[in-house]
């Protein structure tokens, strides 16, 4: 009924600390990194390839990539565009994240593009990607509910996967991006897309704005999802969504799955000591 095995994505070095008010050097993020590794994280969403002038947090994407080149570190950078994308393979990057919101209001907002414009965009940088032997990550992002339009309906949601399906995304990650979903929208949302899609690889990515990760996590994994982001710290809280605390956090989501008896790789107790530290980078009370 549950999966025996699970994969926990890191995901607080970018999405955790993107919408950090207070400035995280890149020393502090390389040592974060360097924790997350140590503790056993095989795949780790390390930073961004955006304008610093959106996103200054993640201003430093040059030398967080090429440190994680220098660890052998398998990593994930978010490439919104082809400027992006360029950059991230100036560097070799060996992982790249898009994203497109279910919800046009939240692409115009988050990418300034409507959702046609930015799938129409994604195809030459999916071609590039591909082209480059890049492993591509596509977000639905507000796939459950949107700040600007409220209820998202599961055709804008298909709309933007049945594309990245046809573009070829290694994985599609749906996310509930203001943290607004439950567990019942969770598991019908999921079980459709699987139905839909069985050869597709499909990932969760829970915010815990109102206290339901956990529980959408449970329900995705009765839907048959067996990959997970979460941020260490429950860092996080995306810029262009008010009202979104952080992500899911690791140290819960290994305590959940490691008392279900679901493998993860990951010890809770070594998860939990780096949570502080985590934590301390983050002028948000947590
Ligand atoms: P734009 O301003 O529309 O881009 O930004 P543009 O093409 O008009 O370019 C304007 C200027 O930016 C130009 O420079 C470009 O060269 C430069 P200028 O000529 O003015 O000197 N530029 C860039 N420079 C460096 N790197 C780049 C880049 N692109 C353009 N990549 C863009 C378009 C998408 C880049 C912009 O809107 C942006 O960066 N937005 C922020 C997106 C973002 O990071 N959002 C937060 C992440 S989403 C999220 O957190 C959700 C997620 O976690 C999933 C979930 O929770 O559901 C993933
Ligand atoms: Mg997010």
């Amino acid at each position: 009924f549950f999966p025996k095995k699970v994969e926990i994505i890191e995901v607080g070095p970018r999405d955790g600390l993107q919408n950090e008010k207070i400035p995280v050097s890149t020393e502090q993020k390389k040592e974060l990194i360097r924790q997350l590794v140590e503790v056993g994280f095989k795949r780790i969403e390390t930073t961004s390839f955006v304008h610093p002038k959106w996103v200054p947090q993640m201003a430093d994407a040059y030398e967080i990539a090429t440190y994680c080149n220098e660890i052998g570190l398998k990593y994930i950078a978010l490439t919104p565009n082809l400027r992006g994308l360029e950059r991230a393979i100036d560097v070799g990057v060996p992982q790249i994240a898009v994203f497109i919101g279910a919800s046009t209001t939240f692409n115009k907002k988050n990418i300034n593009k409507s959702t046609e414009e930015s799938l129409l965009e994604c195809i030459p940088l999916f071609e590039k990607a591909k082209a480059h032997n890049i492993f591509i990550r596509a977000y639905i992002s507000m796939a459950f509910t949107c700040p600007f339009q409220g209820n998202v309906s599961f055709e804008e949601v298909n709309q933007v996967c049945k594309r990245f399906v046809e573009l070829g995304a290694d994985e599609i990650d749906i996310g509930d991006t203001n943290g607004f979903a439950n567990p019942k929208l969770v598991y019908e949302r999921f079980s459709r897309l699987r139905e839909l899609y069985p050869k597709s690889t499909f990932v969760g990515h829970f915010h815990d704005t109102r206290k339901m990760a956990l529980a959408n996590t449970l329900a995705a994994l009765q839907a048959g999802i067996d990959k997970f982001d979460s941020a260490i710290g429950g860092l996080g809280g995306c810029p262009y969504s008010p009202g979104a605390t952080g992500n899911l956090a690791t140290e819960d989501l290994v305590l959940m799955l490691s008392e279900m008896g679901i493998e993860t790789g990951i010890q809770y107790e070594q998860t939990k000591q780096v949570s502080p530290y985590a934590k301390s980078l983050s002028s948000r009370d947590r």
